[in-house]
């Protein structure tokens, strides 16, 4: 079974697009996809970047064990909330922390916005970031408009089939990049 790492991006107050984090794990739990964990950053309080891990001189423990669970994770789920057409200094914090962690690694990306387009302004940014990491970026996404309508608190869809059909999609992808990828190695 392929162990999955759900970053859930949003540190901010009120923040509604971990409902999509919550979402995605259960639906991974529940059809036993995958083994799966969400690494919340709004948890982890990572201090501002100030320089990548390698380069640390000590470390804090919470960095390494977040560095450890990207490195061995078969693939990683980001959910991004779009702010201003980018996706938040949170996430650009961790992307910038790892290095040789996100080379070759099958990632999916959703994208969540409060408005009607789903964060499709932030997609571009991110896949280039990661792209020039040498990550994996898979071409479908997840996009969620409307996030307070569509998903509640504990991550429940408001249309349960639809937000199923289009999650599957977007799953059996990353896991069909992470088992190529467990070929070749
Ligand atoms: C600083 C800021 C900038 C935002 N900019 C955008 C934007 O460019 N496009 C958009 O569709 N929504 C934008 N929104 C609305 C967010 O999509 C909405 O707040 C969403 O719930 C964000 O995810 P979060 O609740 O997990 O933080 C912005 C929200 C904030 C707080």
């Amino acid at each position: 079974m392929k162990n999955i790492i759900i970053i859930s991006s949003s540190i901010r107050t009120g923040r509604n697009s971990n409902r999509v984090a919550l979402f995605i794990k259960n639906f991974i739990d529940e059809n036993k996809l995958a083994a799966v964990e969400i690494a919340d950053l709004n948890e982890y309080k990572f201090p501002l970047f100030n320089e990548r891990l390698k380069f640390q001189k000590e470390p804090e423990k919470q960095v390494l064990l977040f560095a450890e669970k990207i490195k061995t994770a078969d693939a990683v789920i980001i959910v991004t909330p779009e702010y201003n057409g980018g996706y938040p200094a949170s996430l650009k914090n961790v992307i910038d922390l790892l290095n040789d962690e996100w080379k070759k690694k099958p990632i999916g990306i959703s994208t969540v916005s409060s408005g009607a387009f789903g964060g499709a302004q932030v997609i571009t940014s991110l896949q280039f970031t990661f792209w020039k990491l040498g990550a994996w970026v898979i071409p479908v996404t997840f996009p969620v408009p409307n996030v307070d309508k569509a998903f509640d608190q504990n991550g429940n869809a408001t249309d349960n089939e639809a937000a199923k059909k289009r999650a599957t999609v977007f799953l059996n992808e990353l896991i069909w990049y992470s088992e190529a990828k467990s070929r070749m190695i």
